[in-house]
């Protein structure tokens, strides 16, 4: 069989008719800030955007991200810059194997916390999970993403149930605000871009997980009563659960296997938790489809996991030494077998991600103007690490193609450290 063939018949498509996956994110856009049935949460961040960051006042800033948890203390200097007066990384607690319960999860954070307790008196918790945001910056947590291993939390309220670990442990009463890594992301880029005149802004990341957030009338959130409604909002659109995009087998067999299987099945396209779940599917189906040599295809079949970095590399390069997938005896035609399916799916997941984007980029209805464009920043490791395909290039120039034939114009930048300089602007301004 042709590996064309093969992908058919398996439902695997890499080209997306972008004006039916645009015309669907908008029309769920629409829904979750209506407060209509929607995979689309559009969570209010209650973060916006002009206010002044004071000088000189340091904070104290959490990121949990996918893997790995950030504890730092950030000031503004006079210039606006920001300066971090340290930085400790750490495991993500429920991400190295074990299940925590709720109490042994708020315990991990009091334990990052104390070291630093004394030097402010607010946290800026990044906090990179689906959670409802209350207007003083707490959040319940909706659903766990990336796997993490902490089901008790789910629900409960994060902000208040660290700083209640904290107090216990040292008698220091912090207040913790939260707010969505991508809602950081573009709060840093809104810092970064102020002299540029941008129409708008958002923030996208492309990680562990992924995500955006733009900005959006008061007017057009709908589903909460009591806004300021000539005022605008950060919006949390929680694309990573967008079900627009027409999954194919490989998909399926991945999701089975998840522990939240049926949700988030955009970001188990794209994102670098899953994309390497996904090509594995997809080069066992191969192998069992006969694609592959025999001595490969055996070898293939006994695979237990594929991380996202392994599948790249070996796409990218298929003679590859010392990586996950050399010790399987490939002939020069399985390596070319190989490039031709996963090749697919890093073209693929490039062209929802500019959809995502350009999704955002359309509904904030800025950018028309070339002269204010809409800043678009962008985070993770996926998206600037990827090395098949073009990754970041395609994902451009599906962007500019899409984008600028609308008569819509953007320009993406990225910010070191986004995340937690956004939480850290977000802690002092609010
Ligand atoms: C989470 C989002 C987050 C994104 C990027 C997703 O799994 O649901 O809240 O913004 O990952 O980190």
């Amino acid at each position: 069989m042709q590996t064309s063939d093969f992908l058919v018949k398996h439902k695997f498509s890499a080209d997306i008719d972008f004006d039916v996956l645009l015309a669907e994110f908008d029309r769920q856009m629409t829904a979750g800030l209506e407060g209509r049935p929607s995979s689309l949460a559009m969570i209010p961040s209650y973060v916006s955007l002009g206010k002044s960051v004071p000088a000189n006042t340091p904070i104290i800033v959490l990121d949990a991200g996918g893997t790995n948890l950030r504890v730092a203390v950030i000031h503004f200097n006079e210039a606006g810059e920001a300066k971090f007066d340290c930085k400790e990384k750490f495991a993500m607690p429920g991400t190295t194997g074990e299940t925590l319960a709720a109490a042994e999860f708020y315990a991990k954070f009091a334990d990052f916390l104390e070291p630093v307790a004394k030097r402010s008196p607010s946290v800026g918790f990044c906090f990179s999970y689906p959670t409802e945001i209350t207007p003083t910056l707490d959040g319940r947590l909706i659903r766990w993403t990336k796997q993490v291993a902490a089901p008790e939390v789910v629900g409960q309220m994060i902000g208040a149930g660290i700083a209640d670990a904290l107090e216990k442990k040292t008698g220091i009463r912090l207040t913790v605000k939260i707010l969505n890594d991508t809602v950081a992301t573009l709060l840093a880029g809104a810092g970064a871009g102020m002299s540029r005149g941008y129409s708008s802004y958002c923030g996208f990341i492309l990680g562990t997980g992924t995500n955006i957030a733009y900005v959006e009338s008061n007017a057009k959130i709908t589903k909460v009563a009591g806004l300021d409604r000539g005022a605008k909002m950060v919006i949390n659109c929680e694309t990573g659960n967008f079900d627009g995009a027409p999954q194919s087998d490989f998909d399926r067999e991945m999701d089975a296997r998840t522990s939240d299987p049926g949700k988030g099945l955009f970001e188990k396209m794209i994102s670098g938790a899953y994309i390497g779940g996904v090509g594995l599917a997809l080069l066992k189906t191969a192998a069992r489809d006969g694609i592959f040599s025999a001595p490969a295809a055996e070898a293939l079949l006994a695979f237990k996991a594929l991380s996202t970095k392994d599948f790249d590399d070996f796409v990218a390069n298929p003679f590859l030494r010392f990586s996950a997938l050399s010790d399987i005896p490939f002939t020069d035609d399985d390596r070319r077998a190989v490039m031709e399916l996963g090749e697919p799916v890093f073209v693929r997941a490039a062209n929802l991600t500019a959809a995502n984007i350009a999704a955002a980029v359309l509904k904030s209805g800025a950018g028309t103007d070339k002269l204010h464009p809409v800043c678009v920043t962008v985070d993770g490791s996926t998206y600037y690490k990827t090395r098949t395909a073009f990754f970041k290039s395609r994902v451009e120039e599906a962007l500019r193609k899409i984008l600028y034939a609308r008569g819509v114009y953007f320009e993406i930048i990225s910010v070191e450290d986004a995340p937690m300089i956004g939480s850290a602007v977000a802690g002092l301004i609010s």
